[in-house]
């Protein structure tokens, strides 16, 4: 399927997910080199949460980064509506046993989070906003579940700051997701999206100004990885 036939229908989003869900985790150690690792740590430094923070993950997916958030003893809501991924998720927290605080999978959709106004103090979304149907909607809802002064923290994949060497790295992701997904995954048309997903996705700058317009302050962002991956920040006014 590709990104135009998905044209992502949250339905066919979700369905998506479920069907990857298995070996997700795995396929993005491979694909990212295990760069994914390090993104998520300083995603993790970025939100800083400290005991008694209560942090909201969105298309936390099976809560990879949710763990990240919980190490300090914060507790985290890892919110996903693909519940494939958050079977595997909550399955695999057994095994997490160790971390301090903990991380409660719920069922949600980005666009209508079930959540009340101002419930978290920190609002984070990795590798997800890109595959939410209406991204500004997205926005205006994790403002509107963040307390004032909260922080918002968004890791995407982004673009090369070089024109044309970003776009011959667009070609190899066209190129080699499927193809090495062929191999692990059970679904490589999943990653022919994913690719078209990144490419088609706004560049930091215009990427900031969305988050602006929904009215998150102080927005500013950060390249890792060359531009392979933005970090987002911005701040809930008082
Ligand atoms: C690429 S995965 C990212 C998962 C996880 N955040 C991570 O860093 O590995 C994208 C996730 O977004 C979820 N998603 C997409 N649109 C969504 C929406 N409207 N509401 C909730 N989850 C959504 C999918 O179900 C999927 O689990």
């Amino acid at each position: 399927m590709t990104r135009a036939q998905l044209d992502k229908r949250p339905g066919d989003v979700a369905a998506m997910f479920d069907t990857v869900a298995e070996r997700y985790d795995l396929l993005n150690d491979v694909l990212s080199f295990g760069q994914d690792r390090w993104w998520r740590s300083v995603v993790g430094r970025l939100v800083a949460a400290v005991p008694g923070d209560m942090v909201l993950d969105i298309a936390a997916g099976t809560g990879t980064s949710s763990r990240t958030f919980t190490k300090s003893g914060a507790r985290c809501v890892a919110c996903d509506f693909s519940l494939g991924m958050l079977q595997v998720g909550a399955r695999r927290q057994k095994g997490h046993a160790g971390d301090n605080g903990h991380v409660s999978f719920v069922a949600g959709d980005a666009m209508v989070l079930p959540f009340a106004d101002g419930s978290f103090d920190a609002v984070t979304i990795s590798f997800g906003l890109r595959n939410v149907t209406d991204a500004p909607s997205a926005l205006a809802e994790m403002l509107r579940v963040t307390r004032p002064g909260g922080k918002l923290v968004i890791c995407e994949f982004s673009h090369l700051p070089a024109r044309q060497v970003d776009a011959i790295y667009q070609r190899y992701l066209a190129a080699a997701l499927p193809a090495i997904a062929r191999r692990i995954s059970n679904n490589s048309q999943a990653y022919a999206y994913l690719a078209e997903s990144i490419r088609d996705w706004p560049a930091q700058e215009e990427l900031a100004g969305q988050i602006r317009a929904a009215g998150w302050t102080g927005v500013r962002w950060r390249n890792l990885t060359f531009g392979v991956v933005a970090l987002h920040v911005g701040v809930r006014p008082r």
